[in-house]
């Protein structure tokens, strides 16, 4: 595996799943892997699952972890092409990328979308250089439009809870009161729709996912209808995709509090398991009962995250 971005880099999702639950029964059987292996975790942004699930699946794997958070512990950076450097970022990506991948075998990337231009965010302009300039395997720690560490470990918990061959999961849009990226919401629908479940998708219009992650699952408007009968619900804010408006790209087009996820929404489901990625803003996105109660997989997933990097890593040892 060289790169890790999008669902169909993992392959057949049954096997992956398969060596999943081994990764996770026998963490440390892979050790001899990663000696005199290093990867490097770049963080563009904030992180506490990422940055600590990664060091510990690289651990697990016998490598040695190196995080670099950029502005902080090194130079700012400078991400597009073409510009005049005379502001606060001293150094630029395409001389930083090759030294930082000339210490490391693999090497991990959080950056965000900045929300501001559309074609920079969809384009994956800061992840591609990396590809470009690095020369070695590359891990989405959540970039731009994408975040599939996070929705490989939302699928692992789902096989582990799922109390039906093909269960019914809805993903619901919620109140924030900041405009947030559509990483999450991208990767899990994409992943949602390679899997084996009955996958529905729910938000105020205006909110349309991309279609390439969208594909062809049903958009229903009417939250309560939508959550009929979901055996899992799986709650996140994005802002809005400018799929239908491209003016709008990154804009907050609703706080309606009617969308929080609370005992009234949970009511109607099939006794449905609460996801969600974290960090949450409680009693926002989802009522303090409705997270509290033994319904909700928010730790569970959280832990899966070490699982579902150490899966990635591993292939990507395995064919270095
Ligand atoms: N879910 C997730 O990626 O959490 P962090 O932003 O804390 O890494």
């Amino acid at each position: 595996m060289k790169s890790f971005f999008h669902v169909s880099d993992i392959g057949d999702l049954g096997a992956a799943l398969g060596e999943a639950k081994q990764v996770k029964a026998t963490p440390f059987a892979w050790k001899h892997l990663g000696e005199n292996k290093t990867i490097m975790l770049v963080f563009f942004n904030s992180s506490l699952r990422t940055r600590l699930s990664s060091q510990k699946a690289a651990l697990n794997l016998g490598m040695n972890p190196i995080v670099l958070n950029i502005g902080q512990d090194s130079w700012k950076l400078e991400t597009e092409m073409g510009v005049v450097m005379d502001g606060d970022k001293s150094e630029h990506l395409r001389e930083a990328i090759p030294v930082m991948t000339s210490y490391c075998d693999l090497i991990g990337i959080r950056s965000f979308a900045g929300l501001q231009d559309r074609a920079f965010d969809y384009g994956e302009t800061v992840l591609r250089q990396f590809v470009e300039y690095g020369g070695k395997p590359v891990i989405s720690l959540e970039s731009a439009t994408v975040h599939p560490c996070q929705a490989f470990a939302d699928l692992i918990t789902i096989e582990e809870y799922r109390k039906k061959k093909r269960p019914k999961v809805v993903l619901t849009w919620a109140p924030h009161p900041r405009a947030l990226p559509q990483a999450v919401p991208n990767s899990f629908a994409e992943w949602m729709n390679a899997a084996d479940v009955d996958f529905v998708i729910t938000h105020p219009h205006g909110y349309e996912l991309d279609p390439a992650f969208a594909g062809n699952a049903p958009v229903e408007y009417d939250q309560m209808k939508a959550l009929e009968g979901a055996d899992f619900v799986y709650a996140k804010n994005w802002s809005c995709p400018g799929v239908t408006d491209p003016a709008r790209y990154g804009q907050i087009l609703s706080k309606d509090m009617g969308w929080t996820v609370d005992a009234r929404h949970m009511a109607v489901t099939n006794n449905a398991y609460f996801m969600h990625c974290l960090p949450v803003r409680r009693n926002m996105i989802v009522s303090d009962e409705v997270i509290d109660a033994p319904t909700s997989l928010v730790i569970p997933e959280a832990a899966n995250r070490v699982v579902s990097a150490q899966v990635v890593m591993k292939r990507m040892l395995e064919s270095l």
